[in-house]
């Protein structure tokens, strides 16, 4: 067993806890200490049974755990990739967590840091990078590749061939045509239809999707004034 922290309490870092616990209870694997966010006011509380540990400036106190980082939301969908930036980790000291109810395919590979939910379905010859959120039911069709610090919230399908750049977002149930690019940073609306390639730095949206404006900085969560490290809260 190999102890494991969360980076970020929120909704995404209890779906990782709950994926964590369906992998031990077929094998043991992971000792979880806990949660690191680095919204204080969450410090000391508890979250599906676990300690919220501290900010993520106590991550070396802890020794040398595995970690997963569990951030992220359409409103900063680059935050992951901000947080692992800073972190600095070689890459074995990440988790690559894969819910016993997902499947993979002939010929898949997912990458360090990297969490699948249940029902995620990868076919044949998918590529996904490290530090990858695939949400329940999302299904990743033949020779895809997925690029690091991408999100798929639920229900997406990505056709054939799909590339998805670096940090790009797919909204809830979006659908990408066979061959078809998402842009490094870009976010495709949910249910978007996307029958071409979506440039980096854009929201795209709708049936057909169509441009709906350039990607904003994120907005920082309230409060976070009071946050030494706001990018580092979970969401
Ligand atoms: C695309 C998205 C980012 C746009 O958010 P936004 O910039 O706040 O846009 P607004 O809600 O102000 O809407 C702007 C316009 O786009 C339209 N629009 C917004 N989202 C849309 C969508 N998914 N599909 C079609 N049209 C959409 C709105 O109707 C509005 O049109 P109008 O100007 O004609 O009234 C957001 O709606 C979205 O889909 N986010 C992903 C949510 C998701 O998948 N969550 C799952 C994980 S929690």
């Amino acid at each position: 067993m190999r102890s494991l922290v969360i980076v970020g309490a929120g909704g995404f870092a209890r779906e990782t806890v709950a994926a964590v616990r369906a992998v031990n209870d077929l094998r043991p694997s992971w000792r979880l200490l806990g949660f690191l966010d680095d919204d204080p006011g969450l410090h000391g509380t508890e979250r599906v049974g676990l300690p919220v540990l501290g900010g993520t400036d106590r991550l070396a106190e802890l020794g040398d755990p595995a970690i997963v980082v569990c951030v992220g939301n359409p409103r900063d969908h680059t935050v992951r990739r901000r947080v692992v930036h800073r972190l600095a980790l070689p890459a074995e000291r990440y988790a690559t967590i894969v819910h016993p109810g997902a499947h993979l395919g002939t010929a898949c590979s997912v990458g360090p840091g990297t969490v699948l939910l249940a029902g995620v379905v990868l076919t044949a010859d998918v590529t996904v990078g490290g530090h990858v959120a695939v949400m329940p039911h999302a299904v990743l069709t033949h020779d895809a590749v997925v690029s690091d610090h991408v999100t798929i919230a639920s229900g997406a399908r990505l056709g054939g061939g799909t590339v998805l750049r670096p940090g790009a977002y797919l909204g809830a149930g979006a659908l990408i045509r066979e061959g078809v690019t998402v842009g490094e940073g870009s976010l495709v609306g949910m249910g978007a239809v996307v029958l071409r390639d979506v440039p980096p730095g854009e929201v795209w949206a709708g049936n057909p999707a169509r441009r709906l404006r350039g990607v904003e900085p994120p907005t920082p969560p309230a409060g976070a004034g009071r946050r030494t490290m706001p990018e580092a809260v979970g969401s």
